[in-house]
């Protein structure tokens, strides 16, 4: 790599030892650890349980024991709290604590943003009054396979699926609540000297570099660790640049000192293999051993940390069991959890409350173009034309800041972009898109519509002293929307109208950066924890989901802009838990270097796992001039990441997909193509990603969950359940060490060579492509002709390629509808699922509406034709191919090593909307 560009600045981020409650808890949880018989100090008072209505309330009491009054001299208590443990109709579990009588209220409104719809209690449980060992327990779940098992003294509660423990609560003694109360009733109780001590800890005042946090609120935080008995490997809470399964970060051997740190934070050039806070936060975490599955969701949109530790198992059993430790600064104690039994269970379960990603339209799934900057309108068809000469398809030119009138969004530079609509129409005629950046920093402008309408109508994020903040961004001094009055997103979306947002056409969309939110002037680069939103809500409390508010509030403004509404395509940098309800996000500001390229992939692993499965990496990296081989490498797995844009930064040297000459060029656009041929397959997993909430991209042991070799693997990933790829991360590599997971053969995607599993093999791995394989027993959908754009691909008809089993049986499904509004909602879609068994390939519709209606969708495409058939795997010859009752010669035929017989039906012609089967004979 040319250029050296300098690493993240440690110093401007906090460590755990710089912030009060971090150092607090975890000094709570070594005094646990340092204590012999450490016990909780909170009890449940048995007379005051309630069940009703599938609401399980009582009254916790902390009554302080000899080990932990040491610890909670110096932390403000409150006698009284309140539990309350919801049964839910999707089967999870919501737990909540606080302060019965609280001094000060908390800020409890998370669940008006997070969740999706009204939660609804179950009435399938039963329930076991104290038994003999001083345990309630509460039977749940259709067949009541689930208990949650409730201990008074100290204080526990244990999740149970069939009897065996799964998830337990408090096991470990850390629940700690620090009762929100006003500074007064310390002073008149206190004695001075502890409530300086108070002032070091950070409780009441908090000062990091030159910037005090004042704390009006005092301490608020509160912790509770979370086991996972038995389980040694637990997923997600991203986003951070490390591995797949989380590491330990306390213990014997910690494998990082400081806790993983949930956090908005724009991270320049971040460090890799790190627990450090990223630019988005799930507080989603999945724990899986070859015998349970169990996922947790803490929702809370302050910042948290969280400490991973493996101890021995309570049980004698040699797989050790996770404990992990979680606080939260402000907010809440409100948790879910989710017993499944499977993992996909789970994220359906979890995505039931949070939703699953929004269905995009069908041109976000192709190749975005993008740099900083594309200068002017000259510069933009010279660009496209590039793309035209090479041949290379793409869908989506996108403009970064320097395309605006001085760093005013929703205006364009007048010089360098005169005619933006006729930019955007001429992208248009050949099916392409035009994205502009949109940040939620306002230039402070007397002069500027959107600063002058915001004022107007206190829009403005405030400061702690309740005048409008103001701060440093791209612009210079700047405002902040404030997306937490609802009439502020409202006001935003209306932006978004061709009126308003003048220049702007239906085809062109958005890009919402800096959106932590990233303030250059604030503490860790981000807005002051004591600046005030509407309602005085502090910014410490929902400052991991101002990203995500701010995200909505744009979707919402591309959806209603058209009067027939258009799904909207929205990239966010910044998200929390549910961002996938507004659409895509990537993992911001990476370098061109071998190592960020790798931890790309357990990245995306990670945050498709916490239920947002649209996701990317800038493809040859932001920072930096990559050099060819590995810039080529990238796109090779970026054609493979969920969402697939390439990005560079505004120092770095133009490096469009021909400009290194070949054979790099024909290298990118053969793994551009390759992610054309196969959108038929990506969009029908991202409408499974839309009504199961699982992953697009799968970790190893997503599909494979009992192989417990799979369960660190993060270097290879599943595309769906159907194809396995290995991003080539090593420079000069010409082979690859490939796990074939399974009993089942793998097909070389690209030659159809077999493979079988389990076991790690070598294989080539040369320049011009990366491993990737299919997986026998599935039927891939592809469309194979090269064009310019996804658009003008709709028309074309599709191969199957057919991978069997041993068995001789595989499956697929296929989705089509029509790529850009809501009419699928209603039923206008194609949705078909092939299935070969006993040697004969059948089509049927998996839609149940649509031969009912008369839908204008299904009207215009159910006659595209299925062209080609590839069966692959067969286990003998085949002379004959019968196509309905119509017999048909066989094209080719020809054995593979090892016996495999290939068969290719070049001119099956079948329509897509019809149920039809073809025999092999
Ligand atoms: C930071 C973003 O992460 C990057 O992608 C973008 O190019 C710059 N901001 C400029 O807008």
């Amino acid at each position: 790599m040319a250029l050296v560009v300098s690493a993240v600045k440690r110093e401007d981020f906090k460590s755990c030892a710089q912030s009060g409650f971090c150092t607090r808890n975890r000094a709570y949880a070594d005094l646990a650890s340092e204590t012999p018989d450490w016990e909780s100090p909170f009890r449940l008072d048995p007379a005051s349980l309630q069940l009703e209505d599938g609401i399980l309330t009582g009254d916790l009491m902390h009554t302080p024991t000899t080990s932990s009054s040491s610890a909670e001299s110096s932390g403000a208590l409150n006698d009284g709290y309140t539990l309350e443990i919801h049964l839910l109709d999707n089967d999870a579990v919501r737990v909540r604590m606080s302060e019965r009588d609280p001094k000060r209220r908390r800020y409890d409104g998370l669940h008006k943003t997070v969740l999706v719809k009204p939660l609804i209690s179950s009435s399938q449980y039963d329930h076991l009054a104290r038994d003999e060992n001083g345990l309630f327990t509460i039977n749940y779940g259709s067949q009541r396979q689930n208990s949650a098992r409730i201990r008074f003294a100290p204080f526990q509660i244990e999740f149970l699926v069939d009897g065996v423990s799964t998830l337990v609560l408090n096991e470990g003694g850390l629940l700690k609540i620090e009762a929100a109360q006003a500074r007064n009733d310390v002073a008149d109780t206190r004695t001075r000297a502890l409530l300086e001590r108070r002032l070091e800890q950070g409780m009441w005042s908090e000062r990091f570099k030159d910037i005090v946090d004042t704390k009006p609120r005092g301490p608020e935080s509160f912790g509770l660790d979370i086991t996972f008995p038995e389980i040694e490997d637990v997923y997600g809470i991203p986003e951070h640049a490390s591995s797949l399964s989380l590491k330990t970060t306390r213990g014997p051997g910690a494998q990082y000192t400081e806790p993983y740190r949930l956090y908005n934070l724009d991270v320049f050039e971040y460090e890799i293999d790190s627990p450090m806070a990223l630019y988005g936060s799930i507080p989603f975490m999945l724990g899986h051993s070859k015998d349970k599955t169990v996922g947790v969701f803490w929702m809370n949109a302050a910042e948290t940390w969280i400490d991973i530790e493996k101890i021995k198992s309570t049980s004698g059993s040699n797989r050790k069991t996770t404990r992990t430790h979680w606080y939260s600064e402000a907010g809440v104690l409100d948790l879910f959890v989710f017993l499944g039994p499977t993992h996909r269970d789970i994220l359906k379960q979890y995505s039931s409350l949070v939703g699953a990603t929004a269905l995009p339209q069908s041109f976000a799934i192709g190749y975005h173009q993008c740099r900083w900057n594309y200068i002017s309108q000259k510069d933009v068809t010279e660009v496209d034309a590039g793309f035209e000469k090479h041949e290379i398809p793409y869908d989506v030119l996108w403009l970064d800041i320097e395309h605006t009138d001085g760093k005013r969004y929703f205006t364009w530079h007048p010089e360098q972009f005169p005619d933006p609509i006729d930019m955007q129409l001429h992208l248009a005629s050949k099916g392409r898109k035009m994205v502009t950046i949109i940040d939620p920093h306002i230039k402070m402008d007397k002069e500027y519509h959107v600063s002058i309408e915001a004022t107007d109508k206190s829009l403005f994020v405030m400061n702690s002293l309740l005048s409008p903040f103001d701060g440093w961004c791209w612009p210079g001094s700047s405002q902040w929307v404030d997306f937490e009055n609802p009439r502020a997103k409202d006001w935003w979306a209306s932006q978004f109208s061709y009126d308003r947002y003048i220049g702007s056409t239906n085809t062109l969309f958005t890009w919402n950066d800096m959106n932590e939110p990233s303030v250059f002037t604030g503490p860790e680069i981000t807005l002051p924890k004591d600046a005030m939103h509407h309602n005085r809500v502090e910014h410490r409390s929902i400052h991991n989901i101002y990203g995500a508010m701010f995200h909505a509030a744009t979707a919402q403004g591309l959806t209603t802009r058209n009067e027939t509404l258009q799904r909207p395509f929205v990239l966010s940098r910044a998200f929390f838990a549910g961002s996938q309800r507004y659409g895509a996000i990537w993992t911001g500001d990476n370098k061109a270097s071998w190592e960020h390229f790798a931890v790309a992939t357990p990245m995306l692993l990670t945050i498709g796992l916490a239920g947002l499965p649209f996701s990317g990496a800038d493809v040859g990296g932001f920072f930096g001039d990559p050099e060819p081989e590995l810039l080529t490498r990238w796109y090779q797995a970026g054609a493979f990441y969920p969402f697939f844009r390439a990005h560079a930064h505004l120092d770095s040297k133009r490096r469009e997909p021909w400009l290194f000459g070949e054979p790099y060029t024909s290298q990118i656009r053969a793994a551009i193509r390759t992610r054309y041929s196969l959108l038929p397959l990506w969009y029908t997993l991202f409408q499974e990603a839309s009504t199961e909430g699982v992953p697009i991209i799968r970790p190893m042991f997503f599909e494979f969950p009992s192989d417990e070799l799979t369960y660190r693997m993060d270097d290879q990933f599943m595309v769906g359940d159907a194809l396995l790829v290995k991003p080539v991360t090593t420079a000069g590599a010409t082979h690859s060490e490939v796990y074939f997971a399974g009993n089942e053969k793998w097909f070389d995607f690209y030659d159809g060579q077999v493979k079988r599993g389990p076991g790690v093999q070598s294989v080539p791995s040369p320049a011009y492509k990366i491993p990737v394989y299919q997986r026998a027993g599935t039927i891939i959908p592809k469309r194979e002709k090269p064009r310019r754009s996804s658009k003008e691909m709709e028309n074309d008809p599709f191969t199957l390629v057919i991978a069997v089993d041993s068995n001789g049986e595989a499956s697929g499904r296929l989705y089509l509808d029509d790529g850009e509004s809501f009419e699928y909602t209603r039923g206008d879609y194609i949705l078909r699922e092939f299935k070969v068994q006993g040697r004969v390939l059948t089509s049927r519709s998996l839609n149940r509406q649509e031969s009912e209606t008369e839908w204008s969708f299904i009207r215009r495409f159910s006659s595209l034709k299925v062209e080609r058939i590839v069966f692959q795997g067969l286990s003998g010859p085949v002379s004959r191919v019968v196509i309905g009752d119509r017999p048909t010669a066989v094209e080719s035929g020809h054995d593979v090593a090892g016996g495999q017989y290939v068969v290719v039906v070049s001119k099956a012609n079948l329509p897509i909307g019809q149920d039809w089967s073809v025999t092999l004979l």
